[in-house]
């Protein structure tokens, strides 16, 4: 009858408004510590209005020490799909008012739920999380609901991308949550990550630590290298994250959205000249170099507290997204070293696995030399670099700015690594190493033995200049394709990608490579 309709949608109404506004003491607290609750950041992450939840009404089905007196619906965790400027994308946010978010097996199996639908469907998946951890009355089986999670991000990876936001504590095996995401942004102050807490870490070395300083925001996002991106409040980092999700396709199978095109195969840009010093050792910023050759002289900087010496950043160019890659000559003199090559490996398997070209801005004196980077395996962190491009089919051009020497040259796309297209500024100084480093090595004697030696050394170090780091000595070889007018390096990148638009070689026929980890 009409009247028990009206009965039964009125409690059910009642009972969604109920779920809806969380344990009234639940939120405050939140709030309290200065975090949004989990609704509050879902809204702040998707298009007003788009947000289709999934298993509101789920509960536990627990029992033991006490948890089957206590059964809220949701089981601390907000799941399901939304839009981020219109394009789809699936979400979790774990809900710290409800067992402190932990995960027991209904929470996992909601996750589970939202993970299969990113992954058949093709779209983004994003979790935003708060959690205390495996919920301790569950036991085992809220740790294999990890293992459900870990088993589905590995699956998906370089399918569809895969973004982890900490907004609290993330401890203990969910830490891998985020290091098998393609991207991980925390806050500070509310977010702390590590597998073992300070408690235990004193009981076991002693050493007393906050929790903030085994694993704030700032120590992963400057250096353990786990945090991709860093900020001060949780609303600024919602807002990036849309911003990164408008940069990257739905999945594998896509390009990334494109914008209208700028005309920038025709933009000349008189600033080029004037960055980059002539003196190989004076230091400059690549990232004004990015900013004239990138589209509204914009970009997302990946890792920008960790590994300095090497910048990897998402932006347009004509409207199309590409990943950058340069070295930095204003921090350690642009040198690869352990983080930079594992920063930038990473980053350009990224790019290689979503269909992103990539641009390499060169000038690079070579590898960071001394014992602690050898015994800290440089040959085997160098050798990520190394193969993520040589592995990477999207199209790629590079830019050698200024100094390419030896090892690193080689690393950095060079050309029988397979990049498409190398262009060359004037300035530029490809070689197996530096001229005073050179000639003292293929003049040893002839040095030792010299009357006026400074005198010789200016001399062969001029000849050595001379004939090997002329700007053309590459292009002349094949090695370089043009040499370009560095106020053109925009129009010309620009126009090299739109040649290399329809790139296709076929990855040779294997199970999986074997990256050296
Ligand atoms: N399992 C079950 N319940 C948990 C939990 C877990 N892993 N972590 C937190 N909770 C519950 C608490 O019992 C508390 O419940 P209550 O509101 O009914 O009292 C609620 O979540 C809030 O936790 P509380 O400890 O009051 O919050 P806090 O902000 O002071 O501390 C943590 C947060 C995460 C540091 C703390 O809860 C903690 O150490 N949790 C255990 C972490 C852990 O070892 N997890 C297993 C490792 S995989």
């Amino acid at each position: 009858a009409p009247a028990s309709m009206a009965a039964l949608r009125e409690r059910r109404d009642g009972l969604r408004d109920r779920i809806v506004a969380g344990r009234p003491d639940g939120v405050a607290r939140q709030h309290a510590l200065g975090k949004l609750t989990a609704r509050e950041r879902i809204d702040a992450l998707l298009d007003e209005d788009s947000f289709i939840e999934l298993d509101m009404y789920r509960r536990h089905q627990a029992h033991g020490l006490r948890i089957e007196e206590n059964r809220p619906h949701t089981d601390g965790v907000v799941t399901g799909s939304g839009t981020i400027h219109g394009r789809r994308v699936f979400v979790y946010a774990q809900d710290f008012t409800v067992f402190g978010g932990s995960l027991g097996a209904a929470h996992a199996a909601k996750i589970h739920k939202v993970m299969d639908l990113a992954i058949s469907t093709g779209a983004p998946l994003i979790g935003l999380l708060d959690s205390g951890g495996a919920r301790i009355q569950e036991g085992v089986v809220a740790l294999s609901g990890y293992g459900g999670i870990f088993q589905r991000s590995v699956q998906a990876s370089g399918v569809i991308p895969q973004i982890s936001v900490v907004l609290g504590p993330c401890a203990g095996g969910a830490a891998y949550t985020v290091a098998l995401a393609d991207f991980a942004f925390m806050v500070r102050d509310i977010a702390q990550m590590y597998l073992t807490g300070p408690d235990v870490v004193a009981a076991v070395s002693g050493q007393r630590v906050s929790h903030a300083e085994l694993g704030g925001a700032d120590v992963h996002g400057g250096r353990s290298g786990l945090a991709t991106f860093v900020y001060d409040d949780e609303r600024s980092c919602l807002a990036e994250v849309r911003y990164l999700v408008s940069l990257l396709p739905a999945n594998n199978m896509e390009f990334p959205p494109a914008e209208p095109p700028r005309d920038a195969t025709a933009d000349v840009r008189p600033r080029l000249a004037g960055i980059v010093p002539v003196e190989p050792n004076k230091p400059y910023d690549m990232r004004l170099v990015m900013a004239e050759i990138l589209d509204d002289g914009d970009f997302m900087e990946v890792h920008q507290d960790w590994a300095q010496n090497v910048v990897c950043a998402l932006g347009r160019l004509d409207g199309e997204v590409v990943g950058v890659v340069g070295n930095q000559p204003m921090v350690l003199a642009g040198v690869l070293d352990v983080t930079a090559s594992q920063k930038a490996a990473r980053f350009v398997r990224f790019c290689d696995a979503f269909n992103i070209p990539l641009v390499t801005l060169i000038d690079v004196p070579g590898f960071l030399p001394g014992v602690d980077q050898e015994h800290a395996g440089i040959i085997r962190h160098g050798a990520k670099l190394l193969y993520a491009y040589c592995e990477a089919t999207v199209p790629r051009v590079h830019v050698i700015v200024r100094k390419a020497y030896g090892g690193a040259y080689i690393v950095m796309d060079s050309r029988t690594i397979g990049t498409d297209l190398s262009l060359a500024w004037p300035t530029n100084e490809i070689a197996v190493m530096g001229a005073e480093g050179a000639v003292n090595v293929i003049f040893r004697k002839e040095l030792a033995a010299s009357m006026d030696p400074a005198r010789l050394r200016a001399e062969l170090v001029a000849e050595y200049t001379e004939q090997l780091m002329h700007p053309h000595y590459a292009a002349e070889r094949g090695l370089v394709d043009d040499v370009i007018d560095p106020v053109q390096t925009r129009a010309a990148v620009a126009r090299g990608l739109a040649m290399l638009r329809n790139k296709r070689r076929p990855a040779p026929q294997r199970k999986h490579g074997n990256v050296p980890l």
